[in-house]
């Protein structure tokens, strides 16, 4: 693709900041000045908007982008056919023989010899909410071996926060180019056509498909300005466009069903773009984890990196939150996550290392679901070595974690119940806890 050699951050292709007014441009004067929709544009380009959020949305949420490409949208759409996409599932999927009720592990979904793209390679583990209303999400894992060739993917349902766990991905867009490997994230906006390419493969990772409102950067509250995640370290790509004819096949996921359609030419011919609606990726190194600093162990909400509003206040469709490497210094507390049971409904994947309160067990690669209202917490090891150990000032090293919580309950697929290499016996890491109440008031 021809990438524009203008940026204005300190990463070649990339332009920083979090839902900023971009513009770029990758051919010189392609970018209309002064207007949206001038008589004629340079170098015969159409001009287009792509809105992301009604028109009247308010002004702080309101969302698009005008593009000046080749051949407008028309052009890269024709008749629709629909095809099946078995294991890539919307909600509402609730299975009559599939009891989502129930603390899940499984180890890493493994890969297999049979070629799968960003489209095939989709393995939905639960669905949340309802797609046709725009509210929930759904969580996937994806094993992609293969590039797409010829072959472009939108969907209309969904943004797409994509976490990379094994392997590199291209996610070359409409309005430019994502280079995206492990420790890092990407958003892919409902509505923009990209092509997924394998750099470096077999890639495997997480997706959580958002049917709601976009995420965004949750309030620090009396944190003030600075820390978590900042809106500098967000980067958008700037422009790049092909002009290549070819019998191609433009796949759109629309209302939880797959349609094709048939182009002669590459839709991802956007010259120049400006304004808000975008993909961005997100190095989760540079997020900053704030925590406890003299004791007790704060709400995970306090590791959030992106929230999805529902329409309830602190109430979020979708909270994108990171555990990482961190210090743990608290004195006279109980480290790790307490014992709890949530409202919320916790999807939670491991991108390496080893998380606090599983030390075995939950492993990179692997996910584990705990729905609405399901106790849970530390295993014994962790417990135990917890509340026995030392309270010297520690590292913990060599862990990155995530979780999507998600208000609705998570419903588990076909494949995440009898597919998916589940755990039978995780249920059973809780069972030697042991009742320690003998009567004595004293701490031992
Ligand atoms: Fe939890």
């Amino acid at each position: 693709m021809i990438q524009s050699g203008l940026t204005t951050g300190t990463v070649p292709g990339y332009m920083p900041g979090f839902g900023n007014d971009f513009e770029t441009e990758a051919l010189p004067g392609a970018l209309p000045q002064g207007q949206n929709s001038p008589q004629k544009c340079a170098y015969g380009l159409y001009a287009e908007q792509l809105s992301g959020t009604a028109f009247t949305a308010p002004r702080g949420q309101n969302e698009r982008t005008w593009c000046y490409r080749i051949r407008p949208s028309v052009k890269h759409v024709t008749r629709f056919s629909k095809i099946e996409v078995p294991l890539w599932k919307s909600a509402p999927c609730v299975l009559p023989d599939v009891i989502s009720l129930g603390q899940y592990r499984w180890d890493p979904v493994p890969h297999t010899e049979e070629s799968l793209t960003w489209i095939t390679g989709m393995r939905t583990m639960t669905t949340a909410g309802d797609v046709n209303t725009q509210v929930g999400m759904a969580s996937h894992v994806y094993l992609v071996n293969t590039s797409m060739q010829d072959e472009y993917f939108y969907s209309a349902d969904s943004e797409l926060l994509v976490v990379p766990q094994e392997g590199r991905l291209r996610f070359a867009t409409e309005l430019g180019v994502i280079d995206l490997e492990p420790k890092e994230i990407a958003i892919l906006p409902r509505g923009l056509v990209y092509r997924v390419e394998v750099l470096e493969g077999p890639a495997r990772g997480f997706v959580c498909e958002n049917y709601g409102q976009k995420f965004d950067l949750p309030s620090r509250g009396p944190i003030g300005a600075n820390c978590m995640a900042n809106p500098r370290d967000f980067k958008t790509p700037v422009a790049a466009f092909e002009d290549r004819e070819a019998r191609s096949r433009v796949v759109i996921k629309w209302c939880g069903q797959f349609h094709e359609t048939f182009i002669n030419h590459s839709p991802l011919d956007v010259v120049a773009w400006h304004g808000n609606y975008a993909p961005v990726k997100y190095d989760l190194r540079t997020y900053s984890p704030v925590g406890a600093i003299l004791f007790d162990h704060p709400d995970p909400s306090i590791f959030t990196v992106l929230t999805a509003p529902s329409g309830v206040e602190g109430t979020a469709n979708i909270d994108f939150v990171l555990f990482r490497e961190r210090w743990m210094v608290a004195e006279h507390s109980f480290r790790p996550p307490w014992y709890h049971k949530n409202i919320m409904s916790e999807m939670m994947g491991n991108i390496y290392g080893i998380y606090d309160a599983k030390p075995q067990g939950f492993v990179p690669g692997g996910m584990s679901l705990h729905n609405m209202m399901l106790p849970h917490g530390p295993d014994r090891d962790a417990f135990e070595g917890a509340s026995n150990g030392e309270l010297k000032p520690e590292k913990l090293d060599e862990t990155m974690s995530f979780m999507f919580e998600t208000r609705f309950p998570q419903h588990l697929t076909e494949f995440a119940a009898t597919q998916a290499p589940l755990q039978d016996d995780y249920i059973d890491c809780w069972d030697s806890l042991e009742k320690k109440f003998d009567g004595t008031p004293s701490v031992k």
